[in-house]
């Protein structure tokens, strides 16, 4: 299959993104004219001028994370992975994502939701500006981006929304008008790296009667095979608290 943009050249660990066929790509193993990818087929390679290759592969959900541009810190895949499984997606729903930051979480709310749509509210002009930026690179349609504060925006919403997610300083504040956003049955989900805060919408929730409530961490722990033995390989595991409720009433 004859490629197309936005794809990835990979050798290793290092993985590149192409968004044009001009120009030079720089690489430290070489340089590569990228007009010479308009003839070639996923899984073909391209060689550096100093006789490199690099495999050439399609530009997928996975690479998201890498490929993104960062502003605030994204919320990370397994924790993503978590939200998007414990939350009952479906690919036909209505998502409250607030704030935006990077757009990761909205980047995979949106493409898992392919016949639904992502609200994302993000209060930094420049931040959305970045965000937009990443959604374009994804070819995500089914994103609607609002800027500014979401505690002014959510009463002019009309619609109930099948799953909430917070990311935001002073989420708790929120919790009461997403208790009222949200269709029964359905989930909020708050993520906070700070244990203080998450304790805190837990509280919040809890009063408010969010049902199967939970606060919890996830952690990914990578090894590597050495000849001489395994060991884990993850220096920094922790990411953040994910507390999760859901509306019955
Ligand atoms: C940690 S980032 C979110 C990262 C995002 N979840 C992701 O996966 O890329 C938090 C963002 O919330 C925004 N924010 C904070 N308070 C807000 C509010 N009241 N309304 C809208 N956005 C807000 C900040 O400007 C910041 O960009």
């Amino acid at each position: 299959m004859k490629v197309e943009l936005p794809l990835i050249l990979v050798n290793g660990k290092d993985s590149f993104l192409v968004k044009n066929f001009e120009g030079i790509l720089h690489t430290h193993k070489g340089i590569i004219k990228l007009e010479e990818l308009k003839e070639k087929s996923y899984g073909d390679v391209i060689k550096t001028h100093k006789g490199h290759t690099f495999k050439i592969l399609p530009f997928k959900s996975s690479d998201f994370f890498r490929h993104f541009k960062r502003c605030a810190t994204p919320i990370m895949p397994k924790d993503i992975g978590v939200i998007i499984t414990i939350c009952g997606l479906k690919p036909d729903s209505l998502i409250l994502d607030a704030g935006t930051g990077s757009g990761m979480i909205a980047a995979y709310l949106a493409y898992f939701n392919k016949y639904g749509e992502v609200i994302t509210v993000e209060k930094r002009k420049e931040f959305a500006k970045l965000a937009r930026e990443n959604f374009k690179l994804a070819k995500l349609k089914n994103i609607h981006q609002i800027v500014g504060d979401v505690n002014d925006i959510a009463e002019g919403f009309k619609k109930e929304f099948d799953l909430i997610v917070l990311d935001m300083k002073d989420d708790f504040l929120f919790i009461p008008k997403a208790k009222n956003l949200l269709k029964v049955g359905c989930y909020l989900a708050v993520y906070n790296p700070y244990i203080e805060p998450s304790k805190r919408v837990y509280e919040t929730m809890k009063k408010e009667g969010f049902s199967e409530l939970e606060c919890f961490e996830l952690l990914k722990n990578n090894y590597e095979f050495k000849r001489v033995g395994t060991r884990p390989m993850t220096r920094v595991w922790h990411t953040g608290f994910i507390v999760i409720g859901r509306k019955i009433y």
